[in-house]
């Protein structure tokens, strides 16, 4: 078994293949391969453990004909082109589940630190300008009591309403179709989207990135949202229409906007969107957490031993789909 890594990972993960038997190739720079570097690096391998910045589809696939299986380090997968690894029998597996709550905490610290002004409050108290207490500086909006509107409830769309219950909100949620089980577990309320935009004091984001969810949220649904409501993404940049978005924040349309993921990612340091009112971006670290992420790394081993032993994995997106060319293969 030869499985190429393309970034450093928790060490977990590593440890779990070599244990199995694996030849493991690193890529040991920080920054991830170029298209050419990957191809020339995983000549010859069985399996690429891939991370959200590596763009996988068929060209690179011919390229890299030995490979059976694509372990994406991420419960996103957009940055594969999965109907490619179907064609030419290759396993796509993710790692869902063990990044739910470390992600869905990180909605709820956005949702907090934007709603109570962390960030300007913070860089005034390391400018010297904390002299008194005053009743009228940074003043934010209440989470506790306020309408959280969530779009996409699948596992972290409802772990963040789970954690809502706690700060007393009102939830209102919007999917494909309604949840009756979740909604009943979370006590969220099924609403269309363009309801949940008009009543929502926080906006939340949790589908993944589709041709049917990009620029999602755009001029007309940021238009809909209240001049007090705060956007929140933790899903993928491109879900939202950045220009859209920079104009509603200079318009004041909306109050403010907390980002984990942008479009362009990484967003540029004099980007427009940081220098609008009230926003906080983040690095696109809602899972990193220690626990979480060496979890993540290690059912991303398991899935590549599992489908290189001929076993169904742990998590895979198109298993049912190859797994007959599979067992030819074997
Ligand atoms: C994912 O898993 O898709 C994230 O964006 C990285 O944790």
């Amino acid at each position: 078994m030869r499985v190429a890594v393309t970034r450093r990972i928790p060490e977990v993960g590593i440890r779990t293949l070599i244990d199995a038997g694996a030849d493991v190739y690193i890529w040991p720079e920080s920054f991830p391969p170029t298209r050419e570097q990957l191809i020339a690096f995983a000549q010859g391998v069985d399996a690429l453990l891939t991370l959200l910045t590596e763009h996988i589809d068929g060209a690179l696939l011919d390229a890299l004909p030995t490979v059976r299986v694509i372990s994406n380090m991420a419960v996103g997968y957009d940055n594969i082109d999965v109907a490619a690894c179907t064609e030419r029998g290759v396993v796509v597996c993710t790692t869902p589940d063990v990044l739910t709550d470390t992600t869905a905490d990180f909605a709820f610290a956005l949702m907090l630190a934007v709603a109570r002004q962390l960030k300007p409050a913070t860089e005034a108290v390391l400018r010297g300008e904390w002299r008194t207490w005053e009743p009228l500086g940074f003043l934010g909006h209440d989470v506790s009591g306020a309408t959280l509107g969530i779009v996409g409830f699948g596992r972290i769309g409802q772990a963040v309403a789970r954690r809502a219950r706690g700060f007393n909100m009102t939830v209102l949620y919007t999917d494909r179709d309604p949840q009756p089980a979740a909604e009943h577990e979370t006590g969220a309320q099924y609403v269309s989207l363009d309801i949940l935009l008009q009543q929502s004091d926080f906006v939340s984001l949790h589908v993944p990135l589709t041709p049917e969810t990009r620029h999602l949220i755009s001029a007309p649904e940021l238009s809909m949202m209240k001049p007090t409501a705060v956007l929140i993404n933790t899903a993928r940049g491109p879900i939202v229409d950045t220009n859209a978005l920079v104009r509603a924040l200079q318009e004041r349309q909306i109050w403010g906007a907390a980002l984990d993921v942008t479009d362009p990612e990484p967003l540029p340091p004099n980007h427009p969107l940081l220098q609008c009112p009230n926003v906080l971006v983040t690095p696109h670290i809602a899972s990193a957490s220690e626990v979480t992420r060496a979890r993540m790394a290690e059912l991303a081993a398991q899935n590549i031993l599992a489908v290189l032993r001929g076993e169904k994995p742990p998590r895979a997106v198109n298993w049912e789909d190859v797994r007959g060319q599979l067992q030819q293969h074997h």
